[in-house]
């Protein structure tokens, strides 16, 4: 038995002691995805969270996942086995900025993506993800004007859509924004029959070149449905481990980081967690996510707006 088997058996006692499950995202490694009880996009994440009979939440993603889940089940414990799990787009949208932001832009419903902190939860109207973004827009009478935070990608692309009234917060996510569009266009033209398939937070010309754009359940249950055999994938490449589940004969390309040599592609954040982190994360039962109390059921709100909106709408 090699020592990950080793992990891997201890983590299923612990969390048949505990009572814990396991929530993670589709950018974690292979093997972690593996082990979760539930693995998905940012929606279908907060919604597990918010409704399951766990005692522990072991949040197998990053800080602002785990703060989401915490805010959904005040009441469980959260944990995150790394809290320097971080998100370079929620780091770009700060409390004192994003408070004058608001002021500056008056009269305006404020909808932000999920990739943020607590804090900017907590000024915000109704929260969004890349799954319902477009809905959540369109759930509100047309002549309402908005302001979208954090992503400026994710915000121009509901604003082509929707065409609605809508100043954008100046962010981005550092793996969605390395994309090479000169990279992509030459994997085509060597894979003619590949399909691009683009998440909404990439910049407008990769998204001006895509097959289908859509949140990372959408592309991947788009490879799903679709009746083509390959696809060059523009987001994290983690998403590829379902992909290569659910359809084993397809071929699937990442899409090429501008720098060749980065490993861009790739979440640093979301790879921060590991399978050792997990096994001791359950076992002393830390780190564990605390959100300051009146931040919390500021920060609820929103969340619920979205989940009750995504809800109506089948989402
Ligand atoms: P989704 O999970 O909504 O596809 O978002 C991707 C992402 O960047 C999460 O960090
Ligand atoms: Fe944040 Fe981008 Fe990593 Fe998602 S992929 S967690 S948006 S840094």
């Amino acid at each position: 038995m090699n020592s990950s088997d080793k992990y891997i058996l201890e983590i299923k006692r612990l969390k048949a002691e505990k009572n814990a499950i396991i929530l993670a995202h589709y950018y974690q490694t292979g093997d972690i995805q593996d082990i979760a009880d539930f693995v998905g996009d940012s929606l279908a994440l907060s919604q597990k969270a918010a409704s399951n009979n766990a005692d522990i939440i072991l949040f197998a993603g990053v800080k602002f996942m785990a703060e989401t889940a915490k805010i959904l089940s005040p009441d469980k414990k959260v944990l995150l086995p790394d809290m320097n799990a971080g998100c370079s787009l929620a780091d770009s949208c700060k409390y004192p900025d994003f408070e004058k932001f608001i002021k500056d832009n008056p009269g305006r419903t404020v909808i932000t993506y999920v990739n943020t902190t607590a804090d900017i939860k907590a000024l915000s109207d109704i929260i969004c993800t890349s799954s319902n973004a477009v809905q959540i827009v369109e759930s509100l009478p047309p002549d309402e004007k908005i302001i979208f935070a954090p992503d400026r990608n994710l915000g121009n692309y509901v604003l082509n859509k929707t065409g609605r009234d809508i100043v954008i917060w100046n962010g981005t996510c550092h793996v969605h924004e390395e994309f090479s569009l000169e990279a992509i266009l030459k994997l085509k033209k060597e894979n003619p029959d590949a399909k691009i398939i683009v998440h909404p937070e990439c910049e407008l010309p990769v998204r001006m070149v895509a097959d289908f754009i859509g949140s990372t359940s959408s592309l991947l249950q788009f490879t799903k449905k679709d009746k083509g055999k390959s696809y060059i994938v523009a987001t994290e490449a983690g998403i590829i481990h379902q992909m290569k589940k659910e359809n084993p004969d397809k071929n699937y390309f990442p899409a090429p980081p501008r720098d060749s040599t980065c490993g861009c592609s790739e979440c640093s954040f979301m790879k921060l967690i590991t399978m050792e982190k997990i096994y001791n994360s359950l076992k002393i039962e830390k780190p564990e996510i605390t959100i300051d109390k009146d931040i919390l059921i500021r920060a609820q709100k929103p969340i619920l707006r979205m989940l009750e909106i995504s809800e109506k709408l089948g989402l």
